[in-house]
């Protein structure tokens, strides 16, 4: 059985635009948040308060953070790597906040410049500051079936992981294929193990679609109760530490796949193809989503 309502956690604000060399304007970044949320998106993660030599495009984050208060109708969690990040978020006005650990210990290294253990006590600082100011913490885990570097990463690591950001108080873990080579045959026993540690309706999947699976990959999640999907619009994205790895699964996909298994979103499909539109516009290319592009024909 399926769930009857999945919510949609959309990312393209920030993992899709995190890897674009050319720098998006703030007002142009505004312009699609807003268009997403009329949409009917629950979630629309906005930006990312990391450091901007290491993701120079979203450098404006506390411009964009602040321009958006006044939208009504969804939540916006931000990235935040450290206490720095944090402070920095909750200054700008950020209700919402996301910490993002690693299955994969090269990638930790690559991704944040520290081991996942040192990583985990990081985060556990900002959980603390968090909770003081009440704002809920979503955890991320990257690299949930493979890395670009160790490739095959054993489910007992996502795990392991997934435990420790639910102990420390994060309300929803995202599970992140960063790269996008898993496979039904992958995913399945990587959920089997992390829902052994962590209750079901607290996980969220996150899928790229390098190899064409993240929607086998969504049903295969949604079957065994996974309610939470991450998705971007257009399919923007990519990782600017995983090399090679294509954009996040589109939103217009998975709301067309919700849609004809008649599971409930709230989302309007044709809303979310404007807000594709304009950014593809922007960036001067055509929709990585393939319902985008079969429905703006017909
Ligand atoms: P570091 O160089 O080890 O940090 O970076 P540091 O503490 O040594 O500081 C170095 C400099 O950065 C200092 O400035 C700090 O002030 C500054 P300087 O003195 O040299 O002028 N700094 C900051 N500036 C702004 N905001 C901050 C901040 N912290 C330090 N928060 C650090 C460590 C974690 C900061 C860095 O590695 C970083 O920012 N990494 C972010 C990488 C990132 O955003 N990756 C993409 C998101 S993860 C992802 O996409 C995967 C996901 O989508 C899931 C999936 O797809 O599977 C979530
Ligand atoms: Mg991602």
């Amino acid at each position: 059985t399926i769930p009857r309502y999945v919510k949609i956690v959309e990312v393209g604000p920030r993992d899709g635009l995190q890897n674009e060399k050319e720098i998006v304007p703030p007002s142009v970044k505004i312009e699609l948040i807003k268009m997403l949320v009329s949409s009917g998106l629950p979630v629309v993660e906005a930006t990312s308060f990391v450091s901007p030599k290491w993701v120079p495009q979203l450098a404006d984050a506390k411009d964009v953070l602040e321009a958006i208060q006044c939208v009504e109708g969804a939540r916006f969690p931000v990235l935040t790597p450290n206490l720095k990040g944090f402070e920095a978020a909750v200054a700008a006005g950020a209700k919402e906040v996301a910490i993002f650990a690693a299955a994969s210990e090269s990638f930790s290294k690559s991704n944040i410049n520290c081991s996942i253990e040192d990583s985990l006590a990081r985060y556990r600082d900002v959980a603390l500051a968090a909770k003081k100011l009440s704002i809920p913490v979503r955890g991320y885990i990257s690299c949930v079936v493979g890395c670009p570097i160790e490739g095959a990463i054993a489910p007992s690591k996502v795990a392991y992981v997934a435990k420790e950001l639910f102990d420390m108080g994060c309300f929803e873990i995202s599970l992140g294929d960063t790269i996008g080579v898993g496979t039904p045959g992958t995913v399945i026993p990587m959920l089997e193990a992390v829902i052994d540690v962590v209750p079901l309706e607290k996980l969220a999947v996150h899928f790229h679609d390098t190899y064409g699976q993240a929607l086998s990959n969504i049903l295969a999640s949604l079957q065994m109760g996974i309610s939470i999907v991450d998705s971007s619009v257009s399919g923007l994205g990519g990782c600017p530490y995983a090399k090679g790895a294509s954009g996040n699964v589109a939103t217009e996909d998975v709301v067309y796949m919700l849609n004809g298994l008649r599971v409930e979103t709230n989302v309007d499909l044709r809303k979310v193809m404007l807000a594709g539109d304009f950014i593809c516009k922007h960036l001067g290319r055509s929709s990585g989503s393939k319902t985008a592009i079969a429905l703006s024909r017909t």
